[in-house]
């Protein structure tokens, strides 16, 4: 059975099946674990760590101990992350942004975002241009919501900014053979030759830095680890080129609320979208697989297992940020004295009071949006 289940494990950038195991990515992908050491250093720069640092989510690297030797010798770095505009953005797409944003506060620099509104036109048969540009926009309203510095924050739209990418692109493409590419992306004698270029333009932002500013400064990504086959074959080719290799920090997925696999669009019952109203939220929640039993009597006298638990997961990555109370949440439940009803109404009274919040603020970003734009 356990053979089983890690035979089914698949992370790509266009898919992720069964119950992802992180360890084993470490050591397939060749990526490299987030170590006490590298922890105490970014506190040193940051002060008390991120709570996505503290728990683990995000948890695996390449050269971020490059990076901070490098801006401890007082080379700076620019952050750089993307979103794929398939859909509306649910609260699994919030994480790797929310701590970049904490990343652009510590290290006060600079964001390359890219909204591949191409990249999903290529990959997804059912999405028009007209549609992927749509979501962009709207996905950027998400974006702009978690308070990012409009004076730091560079917002790539592929389709309206080609101009920026693609001499990178250019350099970038005529040094991947197709073989490499079809190696690490897997592409097939049916994929499209768009989508077969397309790699080139998600790794031009890791450059475009020193093409706007004449500042060679590596870039560092925050993204959750499918993104990683991209940066493979961009580090192959950054010194060929004169830059810096991108360097990278790989967050976990959310889980979505079912039972196992990560928070997807595609399964919508399962995913907590950002214009989800209160009472689908209610009830997408309530629906929610838990680490409980099959009676109230059961869970009262044996306890509930946090750790297979959905709804525990969400106060650990985003709904609970003490770390006291995230304990005694965990030795209330262990030891039956708190029912999954319970957990489960406050969690959805949590992400409910965020939301709102955050749809205020997505919604005065629609007058900000031009402040974002990529200047030339
Ligand atoms: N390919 C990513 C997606 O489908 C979008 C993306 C572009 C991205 N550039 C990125 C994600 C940099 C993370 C980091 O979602």
């Amino acid at each position: 059975m356990e053979g089983e289940e890690r035979n089914e494990m698949l992370v790509t950038p266009w898919e992720v099946r069964g119950k992802v195991d992180y360890e084993r990515l470490i050591k397939e992908f060749g990526t490299q674990p987030i170590t006490p050491t590298l922890l105490e250093r970014i506190r040193r720069y940051t002060g008390e760590l991120h709570i996505q640092l503290r728990r683990g989510i995000f948890f695996s690297h390449r050269d971020l101990d490059v990076v901070l030797d490098l801006y401890d010798k007082g080379v700076k770095f620019v952050l750089y992350t993307g979103r794929g505009p398939s859909g509306p953005v649910h609260i699994g797409h919030l994480i790797p942004w929310i701590f970049t944003r904490y990343l652009q506060e510590k290290f006060n620099t600079r964001l390359y975002f890219q909204m591949t509104d191409d990249e999903k036109f290529l990959v997804d048969d059912k999405l028009s241009l007209e549609d992927t540009r749509r979501f962009a926009y709207e996905n950027a309203l998400d974006l702009i919501a978690l308070g990012f510095d409009p004076e730091k924050t560079f917002i790539i739209f592929d389709v309206k900014d080609i101009d920026v990418l693609y001499d990178i692109a250019l350099e970038v493409a005529k040094r991947i053979t197709y073989s490499t590419a079809r190696a690490t992306f897997g592409f097939q004698e049916s994929t499209n030759i768009g989508w077969i270029f397309w790699p080139a333009l998600q790794a031009a932002p890791c450059f475009i830095h020193a093409k706007l500013t004449g500042e060679n400064v590596p870039a560092l990504i925050p993204a959750a680890i499918d993104q990683d086959p991209y940066w493979r074959v961009t580090r192959d080719v950054a010194t060929k080129i004169g830059y810096y290799k991108p360097a990278q920090i790989h967050c976990r997925f959310l889980p979505g609320l079912g039972p196992g696999g990560k928070m997807s669009a595609s399964m919508p019952e399962t995913s907590i979208f950002t214009t989800d109203p209160p009472n689908i939220v209610k009830r997408k929640i309530w629906n929610a697989f838990t680490g409980g039993r099959a009676t109230v009597e059961e869970q009262r006298k044996l306890g509930g297992n946090p750790m297979m638990c959905t709804i525990f997961q969400y106060y650990v990555y985003l709904f609970e940020e003490d770390d006291a109370k995230l304990a005694e949440r965990e030795r209330r439940c262990k030891n039956g004295e708190l029912l999954c009803g319970e957990c489960k109404s406050d969690l959805a009274e949590r992400v409910n009071r965020f939301l709102e919040e955050h749809r205020k603020k997505r919604e005065k970003a629609r007058d900000m949006l031009d402040k974002f734009y990529i200047k030339r």
